[in-house]
């Protein structure tokens, strides 16, 4: 065949990318069970000439140029290995697959070492960036088979977002580094967005902002420090209004969030590691809750709830505005501390600078912040935090006190600010040289004699507590 470039799963991410590929100038042939998708895929990309697909995975594995280079965009799961499954009589050796999805990590793996036993080099390419961000140009987190990477390097930066001209795509390590790196992309989104989510919560109860005014909040902040996508469509989502009913969409939308487990896989991923992430942690924790809308109105109904006070706005949006910085500091810091642990434990050599930069452009997480992390990195990459960075000690101390303030005035006022205290609380953790938990370390000895170590000497103790020991 001659084509450049396949690919299988033709749903919007698929159709989206395939596109992009084609208006970069390569060929590029598509693939779907359901013809519709695929007559879709036809129908838009026939102006560009440079797209064909089709329902059957023989001619469209005929279709391709060797070694064939196909990424698959479907459902990570089992319809990744059926699909592995389906396209495998009709490849050779030196064949490339790429996944696409935002399959689980160890799953990449399995995948690689089945399909190296068969010369097909296979590696996970997280894409982040939405049906938009496949279109115009993802940020994409590639690791695995360098070989296999090399040969489709050039299709992936024509295609990928840019930040200031650099491609938004790097080989970020062996095996499935790259959909851990995007899995820990979607832990930090998960952050982001509830604390996004828990401002406007308290935008709203404290300070009666608008709709209108939450707009225009928002939109003035993405012109300043915290310059981000979520900021940005957080903004244009305060106007949109409602086609059914007078008023802003936002106000119409049940307030029960779903998951396709990225974030939990993060946290969990997290807790194997033994590597802090509690504003991730309590953004999945939140979903959940969020889903407990019945039960939740019960409760509602059970309990008082304070009055809640109100805030002078200017006052409220600068405290707002400088507890969000604070928390998004935070969130970045535990996702990448999770990165440069899990580099060491799964042996994928990451390049945290390299990651901050192709984060800085296409993808969800996108930020001004981020160009300041890819610095701190560039210039440290042994940094085991980003609250270890002198460059960050001033911007997370100038904030801190609003955040505090912030969180004092939810809890006073019964609001929750779950992922705003979560971040506080690492913080003043991470911060502090003495922790209360020499006293856990007393009562485990105490009953069950797990040992303690001393701060005065070296060596593990036991100690054969007594009642009163005192008297
Ligand atoms: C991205 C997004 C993308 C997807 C999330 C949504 O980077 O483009 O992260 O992968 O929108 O997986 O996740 P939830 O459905 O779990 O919110």
């Amino acid at each position: 065949g001659t084509y450049d470039f396949g690919l299988v799963g033709l749903g919007v991410m698929g159709r989206n990318f395939i596109l992009n590929v084609a208006d970069n100038g390569f060929t590029a042939f598509g693939n779907d069970l359901d013809p519709e998708k695929v007559s879709a895929l036809i129908k838009e990309g026939g102006d560009i000439n440079r797209v064909d697909a089709t329902v059957d995975v023989s001619a469209f594995a005929k279709a391709l140029s060797s070694p064939r280079k196909i990424m698959l965009l479907v459902p990570a799961g089992k319809i990744v290995d059926a699909v592995i499954e389906g396209l495998l009589p009709h490849l050779d050796k030196g064949d490339i697959i790429i996944d696409g999805g935002n399959s689980f990590f160890t799953d990449t793996d399995r995948r690689a070492s089945y399909l190296e036993e068969k010369g097909i080099h296979f590696f996970g390419a997280g894409v982040s960036g939405g049906a938009k961000g496949a279109r115009k140009g993802p940020s994409i987190m590639p690791g695995g088979s360098k070989e296999g990477y090399k040969a489709v390097q050039p299709i992936f930066e024509a295609v990928s977002a840019k930040y200031k001209g650099e491609p938004c795509v790097a080989y970020l390590g062996p095996k499935s580094a790259g959909n851990y790196v995007k899995m820990v992309h979607n832990g930090i989104e998960y952050g982001l967005m509830q604390l996004t989510s828990e401002i406007y919560d308290v935008l709203k109860k404290a300070g009666n902002l608008s709709n209108d005014e939450l707009h225009n909040t928002y939109k003035m902040w993405n012109e300043g420090r915290l310059q981000s996508f979520l900021v940005e469509i957080t903004s244009e989502i305060f106007a949109q209004k409602d086609d059914l009913k007078d008023g802003s969409l936002v106000d119409a939308i049940l307030d029960k969030a779903k998951q396709k487990g990225t974030g939990k896989w993060t946290s969990q991923n997290a807790m194997d590691l033994g590597i802090p992430v509690p504003s991730i942690d309590i953004a999945v924790s939140m979903r959940e809750i969020s889903a407990l809308k019945e039960e939740r109105i019960k409760a509602d109904a059970l309990y008082d709830r304070p009055t809640v006070e109100t805030i002078d706005k200017d006052k409220l949006v600068k405290l707002s505005e400088e507890a969000l910085y604070f928390s998004f500091i935070i969130t970045y810091a535990q996702g990448l501390h999770q990165l440069a642990d899990a580099s060491k434990e799964y042996g994928y050599d990451l390049d945290l600078a390299v990651i901050a930069k192709v984060w800085r452009a296409g993808c969800i997480i996108r930020a001004g912040l981020l160009a300041d992390i890819a610095e701190t990195f560039d210039a440290d990459a042994t940094l085991p935090n980003l609250l270890l960075s002198p460059r960050f000690v001033q911007q997370v101390q100038s904030t801190v006190a609003s955040a505090r303030e912030l969180v004092a005035f939810g809890a006073k006022n019964g609001i929750p600010l779950p992922g705003l205290s979560n971040s506080l609380t690492y913080f003043d953790a991470y911060t502090s040289s003495r922790l209360p938990l020499n006293l856990i370390q007393a009562q485990r000895d105490y009953f069950g004699s797990h040992t303690y170590e001393r701060l005065d000497r070296d060596g593990v103790f036991h100690t054969e507590w007594e009642k009163e020991s005192r008297n």
